[in-house]
């Protein structure tokens, strides 16, 4: 700690709230002041990690304290707009888990406590600071992988059931998130398929396809009832095509294959021949995504830079999110993204 440590609170610490807990408690440019949750259960385990913080029962505490400059929101979604927006007109800088709220109408107050505070606010897209899709983009960027047809996105495993939102909402921002920073455009349309196995009203499996102006295609599979943990994103672009597997060794597969079409053949069926070349393995950095994306908010706050997980790019995801539920309410009828002025 120094005497410029960014003195910080985290707000929630359930299950995902205790790795903030212990990331912030761990980084030399942030001092961990306190820790809020109305759960007394939740004290032992956080001094478990950092025994010294504050453990306080209501965030109120924390938005009326000078001795915090900034808090993360890692309480359950639909406090996220409640709780941000106080910690903005407390003059805190904010950090708010995914999703950034459970509608658009919520997240652009957000966006409206956010300017008119002039705060560093930034949403907690965790993959977009993961060191492989960091790689990917600059792969896709560079024209290394030729134009992309179409990528496909699977996130699946068994448990963990939430009842206050459904597995568009709960993983949805994960893949939307990357796709966002991956190809830089927002979806024209998108159509969405899902089923409510175990709790009425809640999409335990949701099947989505986000259709671009530009031709591309997505599809991204979602369920927390599955019996196997994956998490795999692939692209098919014209020259190679690229697997990115967050549970296995190593992420990312860059392969050498898909069709050329030679200028010249002699019989029909050359006109397509396959190439099937090598897989290469990239190198990448061992960095933690959640660490890596807390370093981004401090060196925001310190440089008065903008996140590149701003509350634009949150609005753009939830502008998706809401087109999906419309759609899911219809089975499937592909409905508009309306984009928003904010996003
Ligand atoms: N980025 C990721 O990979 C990732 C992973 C899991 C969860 N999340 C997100 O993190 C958030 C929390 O998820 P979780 O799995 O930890 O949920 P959780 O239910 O395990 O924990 C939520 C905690 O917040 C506390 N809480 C409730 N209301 C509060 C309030 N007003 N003020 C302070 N604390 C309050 C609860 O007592 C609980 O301890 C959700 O938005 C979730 O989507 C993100």
């Amino acid at each position: 700690m120094t005497a410029a440590s960014l003195r910080v609170a985290v707000i929630g610490a359930g299950a995902w709230g205790l790795n903030h807990v212990r990331v912030v408690a761990s980084e030399h440019e942030s001092v961990l002041v306190a820790v809020v949750d109305p759960d007394p259960i939740v004290e032992g385990r956080v001094r478990a990690i950092a025994s010294g913080v504050q453990f306080l029962r209501d965030a109120d505490q924390v938005f009326a304290s000078d001795a915090i400059d900034a808090v993360v929101i890692a309480s359950p979604a639909s406090s996220h707009a409640a709780l941000a927006c106080a910690a903005l007109r407390a003059n805190k800088h904010v950090l708010i888990e995914k999703p950034l709220a459970m509608n658009l109408r919520d997240a652009t107050t957000i966006v409206a406590a956010a300017r008119e505070r002039r705060k560093v606010a930034m949403v907690g897209h965790l993959m977009v600071h993961h060191p492989a899709v960091v790689r990917l983009r600059e792969l896709l960027h560079s024209g290394a992988l030729g134009t992309l047809h179409y990528l496909h996105s699977t996130r699946v495993n068994l448990g963990r059931i939430r009842s206050d939102e459904n597995a568009l909402w709960s993983f949805g921002p994960h893949d939307l998130s990357m796709i966002d920073f991956l190809l830089e455009r927002t979806p024209s349309t998108v159509s969405a398929r899902g089923q409510c196995v175990l709790q009425p009203g809640v999409e335990d499996v949701v099947f989505l396809t986000l259709r671009y102006s530009t031709g591309e295609t997505a599809h991204i599979h979602l369920s927390w009832l599955s019996p196997r943990k994956e998490r795999r994103l692939t692209l098919v672009c014209s020259q190679k095509m690229v697997e990115f597997d967050d549970v296995a060794t190593d992420k990312l597969r860059i392969f050498d294959k898909g069709y050329d079409r030679p200028q010249r053949f002699t019989e029909y069926g050359q006109y397509l021949t396959l190439r099937d070349g090598d897989v290469h393995i990239p190198q990448l950095p061992m960095q933690e995504p959640l660490r890596v994306q807390w370093q981004h908010f401090v060196r925001c706050i310190r440089d008065g830079a903008t996140p590149t997980t701003d509350l634009q790019s949150a609005v753009r995801v939830i502008s998706v999110l809401e087109a999906a539920q419309r759609s899911l309410a219809q089975d499937g009828v592909p409905m508009d993204v309306q984009v928003s002025d904010l996003a």
